[in-house]
């Protein structure tokens, strides 16, 4: 089939993708998520978690988890051979407009993944803090975005 006719879109991740998103973790971070983790945030009612799929395979995801007028993007990634086709800016995209009462969005990233860093700031992300030896073999930065500022990469 063509690309056109098998997508990619979007939708919400449940249990039965806990394989392709531990794949997706496998080959995207240097600490990929364990089996358990995984497990409990696709069944969290906390969490929302999506995936963008293009035939049959899940080709990029993201988790958010929200608490009143906060969230908190606790994962992201893109497979390699994916990547640099703002697939990584429509997840971030789609769990803002899952969230409209959201205020401040809030998530960790290693100093050395400028990719990332990169990516974030180009959507109106802020350095605003540290957290020492998150990751345990180095620190993460504390990105903030806050939407109440008005219109920005962000979309809304
Ligand atoms: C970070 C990641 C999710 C980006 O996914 P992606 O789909 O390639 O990103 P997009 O195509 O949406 O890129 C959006 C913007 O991010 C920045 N960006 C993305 N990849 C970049 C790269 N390789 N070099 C420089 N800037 C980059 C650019 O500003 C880009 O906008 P542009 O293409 O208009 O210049 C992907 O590289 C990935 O999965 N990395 C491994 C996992 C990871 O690091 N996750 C984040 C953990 S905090």
């Amino acid at each position: 089939m063509r690309e056109a006719e098998t997508g990619p879109f979007l939708r919400r991740m449940t249990l039965s993708d806990l394989p392709a998103a531990m794949e997706v973790d496998r080959r995207s971070l240097p600490k990929p998520w364990g089996e358990r983790i995984w497990r409990d945030e696709l069944t969290s009612p906390f969490g929302l978690y999506l995936a963008l799929e293009q035939g049959d395979e899940v080709i990029g995801q993201i988790g958010v988890r929200s608490v009143l007028d906060e969230m908190h993007i606790t994962t992201i990634a893109v497979l390699p051979e994916h990547r640099r086709r703002g697939h990584a800016r429509a997840l971030i995209w789609a769990t803002l407009a899952a969230y409209p009462d959201a205020r401040l969005v809030h998530l960790e990233v290693r100093p050395s993944n400028r990719t990332a860093r990169r990516l974030y700031a180009s959507l109106g992300f802020r350095e605003t803090g540290r957290r020492p030896r998150y990751y345990g073999d180095e620190d993460a930065v504390l990105m903030t975005l806050d939407l109440s500022e008005g219109p920005s990469g962000g979309g809304r």
